[in-house]
């Protein structure tokens, strides 16, 4: 039986596709976007039946027939009505969350005048930070933990918290302006952090007071790696993500806007960080997770991700505009299988590919100063798919040895509607975000470009597993005991400037 949920929340709608109770497929739409639902239904057409959440402080728990229902939510107040009139002959069935409301503390606290006040208008506070009930297998240190090494970030729930009860509130200072040092090295940090294709740092950030603007730097090139400059974008679409969850965390609500200047095309980003605003625990495991990410090319351990985890995964990697989606076991993984092992074919045999990775991988990782540059000891020949990127000597199994692997595992494509540049930032700011609840969630990750910049084989991708759209990124998902290494990063001073 396939499912179709819709979680109408702020400022968008969240799309799960579940078939036979494991959820298979994630996507988000703007709610502001009144084709939402009916894109939502158009992408998924082949449903037995449509969920929809409902916010709900009442009693009610069972689910009921989705006309009875009276939805909380103002920034969806006819979803009953819209989603009969996408679907008139699928059953519509209404399910209350009641717990959204049974969280909320009893006295809530709200900051006013740069002071901490109680009473007021209900702000959702954590309560707790490292005790959150996620599912899976917590290996990782949790938020508030100490760094990974003396040059990884500062202890961020402290400045986290710091900012909601420390002396800069009880002195008065505002919450909006000037970013202190530390805050500024927080910030410069988390974006560094991100991955990048080539670990290139293709990104500038400038800072100001209440306003951070992320610009791509487009003279870097990889013409062998990434002739478009596809993956350049996605990359500071990470940094984006990054960035996001770090202004959270230090205590202001930032508003995220995707290329919002025709005029300035290197414009990524613009984060609005005006207005003080408690960052949730939800916010505080994910900056957590910014420190521990790296990319995992290598086996897993031989132990399933469980469902439940995937499903949050594919959620936060679910934002407007981008689908994460379950490559499925049997057909499909046989196909990613064949087209990986056509892709590497290809480029072990492709001279001027493997000069350029060569260029780019760094040799002698002691003597290296740059920041810049894949370490030999990260991208080990190794075999597919855990190489990650195929070099001379990488081992190509058969397809069959490869489906196998692959089959063991558990795998993502990031796939957009459409294949524009704005596309290619959005692609990797949902990438980043899922990689950050897997971190949270005890897993490790590695993504893949290098087969999809074949255009046969992501044509071939796209119509063998039917997208919906444009695959942008693969993403292998599962656990190891063994912590990954952070790779190199460029110096603070070379990605800030300041006005
Ligand atoms: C858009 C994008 C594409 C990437 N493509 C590949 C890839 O095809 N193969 C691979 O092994 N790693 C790939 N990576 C991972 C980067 O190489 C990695 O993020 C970078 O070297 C930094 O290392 P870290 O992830 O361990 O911090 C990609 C990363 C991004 C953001």
């Amino acid at each position: 039986m396939r499912v179709l949920t819709l979680n109408p929340g702020s400022p968008s709608m969240k799309v799960s596709l579940v078939a036979d109770g494991t959820a298979v497929g994630w996507t988000a739409w703007d709610l502001a976007d009144p084709g939402a639902v009916a894109q939502s239904i158009r992408r998924w057409s082949d449903v037995d039946a449509i969920a929809v959440r409902f916010v709900h402080g009442g009693e009610q728990k069972a689910p009921a027939n989705c006309s009875q229902a009276s939805n909380n939510s103002p920034r969806w107040p006819e979803p009953p009505a819209a989603v009969a009139g996408g679907a008139p002959d699928v059953p519509v069935v209404a399910c209350f969350d009641t717990a959204f409301h049974a969280e909320m503390p009893e006295v809530p606290t709200t900051r006013s005048g740069g002071r901490l006040q109680r009473g007021g208008q209900a702000t959702k506070v954590p309560r707790q930070v490292d005790e959150r009930r996620y599912p899976g297998r917590r290996r990782n240190r949790s938020v508030g933990d100490a760094p990974r090494s003396g040059k990884d970030l500062p202890p961020l729930a402290v400045i986290a918290a710091n900012r909601l009860i420390g002396s800069s509130i009880v002195e008065g200072a505002a919450m909006a302006g000037d970013w202190t040092k530390t805050e500024t090295e927080v910030l410069v940090q988390s974006m560094t952090r991100a991955p990048s294709v080539h670990n290139l740092q293709p990104w500038l950030l400038d800072i100001g007071p209440d306003e951070l603007v992320v610009r791509e730097r487009t003279e870097l090139r990889l013409p062998q790696h990434d002739p478009l400059g596809r993956d350049r974008a996605a990359s500071c679409g990470a940094a984006v993500a990054n960035l996001e969850v770090a202004v959270r965390t230090l205590g202001r609500a930032p508003g995220v806007e995707l290329l919002p200047d025709p005029a300035r095309p290197d414009v990524v980003a613009r984060i609005a960080a005006g207005t003080a605003a408690a960052p949730t625990a939800a916010d505080l495991h994910r900056f957590g997770a910014i420190a521990r990410r790296a990319s995992h090319r290598a086996p897993f351990e031989d132990a399933p991700v469980p469902a439940v985890a995937l499903r949050l995964i594919g959620e936060t990697g679910a934002v407007p505009g981008v689908e994460a989606r379950l490559v499925r076991p049997g057909r499909e993984v046989a196909v990613v299988a064949r087209l990986l092992h056509v892709a590497a074919e290809h480029f072990k045999a492709d001279g001027a590919y493997q000069r350029e990775l060569s260029l780019w991988t760094i040799r002698d990782e002691q003597a290296h100063r740059h920041g810049v540059g894949l370490p030999a000891s990260r991208v080990p020949a190794g075999s597919v798919p855990w190489a990650g990127l195929i070099r001379r000597a990488t081992e190509l199994p058969d397809t069959a040895e490869i489906e196998a692997r692959l089959a063991a595992e558990s795998l993502l494509v990031f796939v957009t509607a459409d294949d524009t540049r704005a596309d290619h930032v959005r692609a990797g700011y949902a990438m980043e975000r899922a990689w950050l609840t897997a971190v949270d969630l005890g897993l490790v990750a590695a993504v893949l470009t290098q087969p999809l910049h074949l255009e046969p084989i992501r044509a071939a991708l796209r119509a063998d597993l039917t997208l919906s759209g444009f695959p942008q990124v693969l993403m292998r998902v599962g656990y190891s005991s063994e912590p990954d290494p952070a790779g190199p990063r460029r110096a603070v001073e070379e990605v800030l400037h300041q006005p």
